[in-house]
């Protein structure tokens, strides 16, 4: 696994011109500094830059976390300097203290671009036509579950098609047999394609569910969710972003059952992290702004099929308003305790974007999220 990790560190400029010698010396001194943080660094600081073990600010946004034996997987977009645009693909971090993350490399690779190819040779898949996780495409907010039954672990994410701006509102999925990769895409498309859901015929802001219902509902914003019953779902927004979909996924978690219901037509609801707590569904959304931060909003219900109720803003402290200045992306149980996980977009410098992760605390039943400049996470 460490000699796993360490190996798939991405290549940059600089190592590709190294030597043997002064790679076995940058290994070294990267391994000093990892076992140094590991015994100082015991403190979550939303905000700030978060090193990994070779020091360079963790490069995993709009992520999740999945816990496969020990260990933690975080999960998350990788972005470039000048685009927000994929142009490397889904990043994997390794820790078993949520604190101290060693670099897993490149998870999924996004294709070379056709137009990176000087001798007209079509890359990609190898059909002579290019592949729908195209360099340029946009690939945001990927999650992995583990599925116990066929032993692989499934990666779904959002998917829009390279220079077609987000309209192709698709959902990828990718497979892998370990939990860092490497993930082999299987499929994209939109959801659902000729099925009404389980409210039986629609109605209220219903337009682009009968607009899409021939063609697939779009998915955009996602997250997953593995249920007490083994049972996964996929959640999404979906109708131009107006309506989130929760879809019932298949046993093997790589496609959707055909199963799904809306929740708060119209709402406008992106950014959707869940978590079920004593029995109760709890889902933290963000509202639609793009990259611009806004006011957090907090749905509960009895079942993952519903009713879902609408709460007051969970956050307290400065910036509450606007959930901290970033928007949510997870929320990960750990042992009896939740964390609030949320990315801090920079659509400038977005290689710059910082990560929000911050306890859930329940006052009078329901989740509250209290701004800490520094806290100490319990992992055991
Ligand atoms: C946000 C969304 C992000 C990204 C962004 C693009 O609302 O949550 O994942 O898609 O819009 O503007």
């Amino acid at each position: 696994m460490l000699a796993a990790c360490l190996l798939a560190l991405p290549l940059t400029a600089k190592t590709n011109t190294l030597s043997e010698k002064d790679m076995g010396a940058e290994a070294k001194q990267q391994e000093q500094y990892w076992s140094e943080q590991q015994k100082q660094k015991k403190t979550i600081r939303s905000g700030e830059l978060w090193p990994d073990d070779a020091g360079r600010h963790i490069n995993a946004h709009g992520g999740g976390i999945l816990k496969y034996n020990d260990t933690y997987y975080w999960f998350g977009e990788h972005k470039d300097e000048h685009t927000s645009n994929a142009l490397v693909g889904v990043m994997c971090y390794s820790s078993k203290d949520l604190v101290n993350w060693r670099n897993c490399g490149v998870a999924l690779g996004v294709t070379p671009s056709l137009d990176s190819l000087n001798d007209g040779t079509p890359s990609g898949n190898g059909s002579g036509i290019s592949s729908d996780i195209e360099s340029g495409c946009i690939l945001e907010r990927p999650k992995v579950v583990y599925n116990p039954m066929t032993k692989k672990f499934c990666m779904w994410f959002h998917l829009e098609l390279k220079g077609q701006g987000y309209s192709a509102a698709r959902y990828g999925v990718a497979v892998a047999d370990r939990p860092e990769g490497p993930y082999k895409f299987l499929y994209s498309q939109r959801a659902n394609a000729g099925t009404w859901p389980v409210e039986g015929s629609p109605m209220g802001f219903d337009e682009y569910l009968k607009r899409d219902f021939a063609g697939g509902q779009m998915s955009r914003d996602m997250t997953l969710f593995v249920d007490d019953d083994g049972k996964a779902y996929h959640i999404f927004s979906s109708e131009e972003n107006f309506t989130l979909h929760i879809a019932e996924l298949t046993g093997d978690y790589l496609h959707h059952t055909g199963r799904y219901t809306r929740m708060a037509p119209g709402g406008q609801n992106e950014a959707p992290a869940i978590f079920k707590h004593d029995g109760t569904y709890w889902m933290i959304t963000s509202g639609c702004t793009g990259w611009a931060p806004n006011e957090a909003r907090m749905f509960s219900a009895p079942s993952i099929w519903g009713p879902w109720t609408q709460h007051p803003n969970p956050c307290r402290g400065p910036k509450a308003d606007k959930t901290f200045e970033g928007q949510s992306t997870f929320v990960l149980p750990v042992g009896n305790q939740y964390i609030f996980m949320a990315d801090i977009w920079r659509p400038k410098h977005p290689i710059d974007a910082r990560y929000i992760w911050l306890p859930i605390e329940f006052e009078d039943g329901k989740p509250v999220i209290r701004w800490r400049d520094e806290w100490t996470l319990e992992t055991k």
